[in-house]
């Protein structure tokens, strides 16, 4: 039976999950759309054979031809969504963030324990790279002995006018957050946020690069790079270096070419272009899941403690010191993680 998926919110990555959900996957349609803004819902309708437009959330979440809900709108229209999905008994896929405070994240958390089931994956698509699971599986084997210390680099080429010195931890950071407490099937224990020298092209009172030292709760360090107008590429750095050895991310995914005493390849341009795969991948598996009456990947824990982390270190980044991460108790619900 095909999957009949409602997406909320078709800006970028809404028509490019939608591209990927009508295009490149197999087992689901786009059923419905909506969108606050309703021209742009109406156009993406108009491309999508016997998909309906719809005129705000609540209604396609409701709608019976909807059998699951995909919410790609603003951050802070998350919780809304996702709680009313939950309340409607309908399986959700969100993209990150799974809400922008604590707060929304706890009442998401509550919801769905009552509910006693996981209904939501949250769109950390780094846990389905190819150089990040071989990465993992390296880590977790045993064979390099036990992990101490995790190098990355977070490098985008410019960011848009409206970007900050916050989305780099909210926007950017995030995902090596989730990658750190995946990587380590671990809790991050506090957050410290050092600011160097500011690049030359950055905007006046945008402190960028960043370096955001994540320390688990079993002692490992993740330091962090992140910066956002490195001109040359969209560049993603990893080393874990472990007690009898480390493992890396690869430095090109494509070709690397040896001429004339010099060797070369391609940097990715795009967070899009370097991770594109993943995306399907992450996608394909909660189509999969659904289908088989479940979900998968990142759960609403996975965003609860990702948010906790970005709220800390917006603090870090304000107070320029340590500040330590309190989660609260774990729910049974989190206990067995599916992937
Ligand atoms: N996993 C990733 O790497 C990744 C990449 C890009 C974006 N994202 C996340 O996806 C989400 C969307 O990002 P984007 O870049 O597509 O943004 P965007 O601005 O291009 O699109 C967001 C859309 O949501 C709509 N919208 C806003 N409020 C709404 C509401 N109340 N109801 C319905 N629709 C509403 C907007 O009109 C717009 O069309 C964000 O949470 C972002 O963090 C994740």
């Amino acid at each position: 039976m095909t999957l009949n998926v409602g997406v909320i919110g078709v800006g970028m990555i809404g028509q490019d999950h939608i591209r990927r959900l009508t295009h490149v996957l197999s087992g689901a349609r786009v059923a419905a759309v909506t969108d606050v803004d309703l021209d742009r819902a109406r156009a993406v309708a108009d491309d999508l054979p016997g998909a309906k437009l719809h005129q705000n959330g609540p209604a396609l979440i409701t709608d019976p031809d909807v059998d699951a809900v995909v919410v790609t709108s603003w951050g802070p229209t998350h919780e809304e969504y996702v709680l009313a999905s939950i309340a409607a008994g309908k399986q959700v896929f969100c993209e990150k963030p799974l809400a922008t405070t604590r707060e929304a994240c706890d009442r998401i958390v509550d919801a769905e324990v009552a509910a006693g089931r996981r209904m939501v994956m949250v769109g950390f698509m780094r846990r389905y790279d190819d150089q990040y699971r071989a990465m993992k599986a390296a880590v977790t084997s045993g064979d390099i002995g036990a992990p101490l210390i995790m190098h990355a680099a977070h490098r985008n080429p410019s960011v848009p006018g409206h970007y900050t010195s916050d989305m780099i931890i909210n926007d950017s950071t995030v995902h090596d957050i989730d990658v750190a407490r995946w990587m380590f099937d671990d809790e991050i224990a506090a957050v410290t946020v050092l600011k160097p020298r500011v690049s030359s092209k950055a905007r006046p009172g945008f402190n960028d690069p960043l370096l955001v030292l994540l320390e688990m709760a079993s002692g490992v360090l993740v330091d962090v790079e992140a910066m956002v107008n490195a001109g040359f590429g969209y560049d993603i750095r990893g080393e874990v270096v472990c007690e009898d050895g480390t493992v890396e991310l690869s430095e090109s995914e494509g070709t690397v070419v040896k001429r004339a005493g010099r060797f070369s390849g391609r940097v990715p341009a795009t967070w899009r272009e370097r991770f594109i795969r993943a995306f399907d991948l992450e996608f394909q598996a909660w189509i999969d899941a659904v289908r088989a009456g479940g979900t998968t990947g990142p759960s609403v824990w996975d965003g609860y403690a990702a948010t906790v982390a970005c709220e800390t270190g917006l603090a870090a980044l304000r107070s320029g010191v340590r500040e330590p991460i309190t989660l609260r108790a774990r729910p049974d619900l989190y206990k067995q993680d599916v992937a």
